[in-house]
């Protein structure tokens, strides 16, 4: 969630800021670009060159350098943001930026911010529960301000209670939560199959397609990012995910990927089959290596189970289901045909035909048809723009139908 996100961390003056040399850390192991503002009082409490170090920038404290003069532009550090978190947040720095007041670089970026702003504060027991310090956080919170609420624990001070800076790992588990939250498809289980599937005729031997894997993996990260908690049964591919926290299950045949899809269809609220499903399997698999002969050799082949006509027979109110179609003549024709027999919301349809589009490339040229056989049509686009679009349509179906 973190990964390529722009943050500004600011620092302010107090023992705990000690532990914002983890929290930089933390932050730029999760691929974000950290920018470090620290107050005056801060850089007594930790260096801003130990600071500087981890998050490979300057860290910035006066609103100009005294050695060159020149300005650090609040205004666009505050628009460059994606979010800024204040953490270690003094009681002191909250009271000025409660009010308004902007008398260092740190609360003047907050003021120029039009990003989410995270606080965690840091203070001691007393000054936490002071009805002043209360107040100002009722204030920041009312401005659309987000609390990282402090533990409980041993304090400086040598008291025991509130007060506490969170820990770094908890801060950047906090921000990931709250991002994701906010994403539109936050919590919704998506199924999404991808590659191609193998059919053994012989210990050495099977029968495979061109499949990559590339638009199903594609797919498979555009709704890991749109929040989803996605499950990809993938068949034998080298495509690895952007997301770690995506499910991945590894098949190898259609009746694998068969047994996969009715496992965790029923609890999902879309399912997306990208796989190249073979239509054909051996009838029976040769325990041992076939030998050359000198006579043509025949091998008898059985259909597969269809797997999303199976999913469409099973498929629930408010559950979308996602087919493509792989064409090489009489596109559209065979793709609603598909659509339709299969009992399907969208159907993909992708031509052979077309240069740049289906197995293997980097790029692919879709029309969706929907159910009321209304066409989008899109122009060659690189497999990730591409799944952006698939993507789009199903969470506008998802919300049509929940
Ligand atoms: O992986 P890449 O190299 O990036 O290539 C992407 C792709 C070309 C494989 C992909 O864009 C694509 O078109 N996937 C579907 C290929 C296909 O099998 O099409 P089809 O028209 O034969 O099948 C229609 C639909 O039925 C597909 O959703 C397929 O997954 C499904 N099917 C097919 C057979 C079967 N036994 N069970 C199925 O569920």
């Amino acid at each position: 969630m973190l990964e390529g996100k722009k943050i500004i961390l600011g620092i302010c003056g107090s023992i705990a800021a000690y532990k914002a040399a983890t929290l930089v850390r933390l932050l730029v192991k999760a691929g974000a670009n950290v920018q470090v503002l620290m107050t005056p009082d801060a850089t007594n409490f930790i260096t801003p060159l130990t600071l500087s170090t981890l998050s490979k920038r300057p860290v910035l404290v006066e609103y100009f350098t005294p050695e060159t003069g020149e300005w650090n532009n609040h205004v666009e550090l505050g628009l460059w943001a994606d979010l800024m978190i204040i953490a270690p947040a003094s009681a002191n720095t909250l009271a000025k930026i409660a009010t308004g007041l902007s008398d260092n670089l740190l609360t003047a970026v907050y003021l120029s911010a039009k990003c989410p702003v995270y606080f965690a504060p840091a203070m001691d027991l007393d000054m936490w529960k002071h009805e002043a310090t209360q107040h100002n956080i009722g204030l920041l919170q009312s401005f659309g301000n987000i609390l990282i609420s402090p533990g409980k624990g041993e304090l400086a001070s040598g008291l025991h209670g509130e007060g506490r800076l969170a820990e770094p790992e908890v801060i950047v588990a906090f921000l990931e939560t709250d991002i994701k939250s906010k994403l539109p498809l936050y919590g919704q289980n998506i199924l999404v199959t991808a590659g191609p599937t193998y059919e053994a005729i012989d210990p050495v031997r099977f029968i495979g397609n061109h499949s990559s894997g590339k638009m199903g993996f594609a797919i498979a990260d555009q709704f890991a990012s749109l929040g989803a908690n996605v499950t990809l049964i993938a068949g034998p591919t080298t495509e690895k995910s952007k997301y770690h926290d995506i499910n991945r299950i590894d098949i190898i045949s259609a009746a694998d990927m068969l047994d996969a899809c009715l496992r965790f269809f029923p609890d999902s609220k879309a399912c997306v089959m990208c796989a190249a499903v073979a239509d054909y399997t051996p009838v029976t698999v040769s325990v041992q290596k076939i030998k050359k002969q000198d006579k043509e050799l025949h091998i008898d082949l059985k259909k597969t189970v269809d797997i999303l006509k199976t999913m469409g027979q099973q498929k629930a109110n408010g559950q979308v289901l996602v087919g493509f179609a792989l064409e090489t003549n009489d596109e559209e024709k065979n793709a609603i045909e598909k659509l339709q027999k299969k009992n399907l919301d969208l159907i993909v349809l992708n031509s052979l035909n077309d240069k740049g589009a289906g197995f293997k490339s980097d790029t692919n040229k879709i029309t969706i048809i929907d159910s009321q056989l209304q066409k989008s049509i899109f122009k060659l686009k690189h497999k990730e723009q591409v799944a952006v679009d698939i993507c789009n349509k199903v969470t506008e179906l998802i919300n049509a139908k929940n």
